[in-house]
């Protein structure tokens, strides 16, 4: 109770210092992006159908004179409660326990707020919580049971996240797993004429890191953005990725840019990727160079502790004056993002900078 005394006092007798301060700063921030003829953009790493629906939603706030925070939320519940993703929200695949545990992470710059929920079980749209988090209380991180009694004080419903979809894949990473235990249909099966009690028909599941980054600018020039995911696929109980993280999967600085993470977290937040992405477009570079900077950065720490290892990551960055960047480390296909400006709908496809890796 004190603190909450104390918390509300610091509030009120800042408030008028602190917002004169901060008025001029919010405005001049948003005059001379309107100065610099900003519009408004929207962008997201998802770059299937579901990625234009997102967009074309986000859009619509973006047009009616919404916020980019809002525009983000809307655009990242789509991606969120497609039940056919495997990577993010809802049908996102579990970890190694067969429980969805999703990370997300939310960032407003004209604020410079952020907020996150890490392990987070039970509903479908960890960027709302995030958002919330980043709105309503003056921490950034909340994980687990603490996050989750969050979401259910503000009204969201608990609801099984684990589809059948995404129960198979986990059911047949199971029987895959280990050859020691009994996972699986009976061993005399195995060899017979009833094989079709393995999964045969059904593609042996790989892990993968998934997620989403949604990215926007509002006809303020203010910039929000949000990364979302179900993270590494089995992984284990308790494991946090990068999205949760701000500085690794996700930064957003209202003067320079944002920037977003996808692929192995461990890596992004060793390097706090999105940070660097947004330091380096600070520092002159194109929303492109800063994407393949931070590729080549994380390759470079790998090359005296192991020269052959590339790990898999996909960044995507905007700046404040409207540009987009997209790259990936290695991979048979370039990587995409979903681009929506007042010009309508594009796919930008950026580089693999270390191709054959
Ligand atoms: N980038 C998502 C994860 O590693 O969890």
């Amino acid at each position: 109770m004190r603190n909450i005394s104390r918390r509300h006092f610091f509030f009120r007798t800042l408030g008028a210092g602190a917002g004169s301060l901060m008025f001029p700063v919010l405005t001049s921030g948003r005059s001379s992006s309107a100065s610099k003829g900003i519009t408004p953009l929207i962008v997201t790493s998802h770059a299937n159908e579901t990625g234009r629906k997102a967009m074309e939603a986000g859009w619509q706030v973006l047009i009616e004179g919404g916020n980019a925070v809002d525009a983000v939320e809307k655009a990242a519940n789509i991606i969120e409660l497609d039940p056919e993703d495997t990577t993010v929200g809802y049908g996102g695949l579990p970890n190694e326990k067969g429980v969805v545990q999703l990370d997300a992470s939310f960032m407003d710059g004209r604020t410079y707020s952020a907020g996150a929920v890490a392990c987070l079980e039970n509903i479908k749209t960890p960027s709302s919580v995030a958002k919330l988090v980043m709105q309503r209380t003056d921490h950034v991180l909340l994980t687990g049971a603490g996050a989750l009694e969050f979401a259910k004080a503000w009204g969201f419903r608990e609801e099984n996240l684990l589809t059948e979809k995404a129960r198979k894949i986990w059911l047949r990473w199971k029987e895959e797993l280990s050859p020691d235990d009994d996972w699986g249909p009976p061993e005399h099966l195995k060899d017979s004429d009833r094989k079709e009690a393995y999964w045969n028909d059904f593609p042996a599941p790989e892990h993968h890191y998934g997620t989403t980054n949604v990215l926007a600018i509002d006809s303020r020039g203010d910039i929000a953005g949000c990364t979302t995911t179900s993270g590494l696929s089995f992984k284990l109980n308790g494991r946090v990725g990068d999205s949760p993280i701000i500085g690794a999967g996700l930064y957003v600085d209202n003067e320079t840019g944002a920037a977003g993470a996808t692929g192995r977290g461990e890596d992004v937040i060793k390097s706090c990727a999105s940070y660097y992405i947004v330091l380096r477009m600070k520092e002159g570079r194109t929303p492109q160079q800063a994407c393949e900077d931070a590729l080549k950065m994380i390759a470079g720490k790998y090359k005296k502790v192991n020269p052959l290892f590339y790990p898999a990551e996909k960044f995507v960055a905007i700046n404040r004056t409207g540009e987009t960047g997209c790259a990936a480390m290695k991979g048979d296909r370039m990587p995409e993002m979903s681009v929506r400006t007042a010009e309508g709908f594009s796919i930008y496809t950026g580089p693999v900078v270390f191709p054959g890796k």
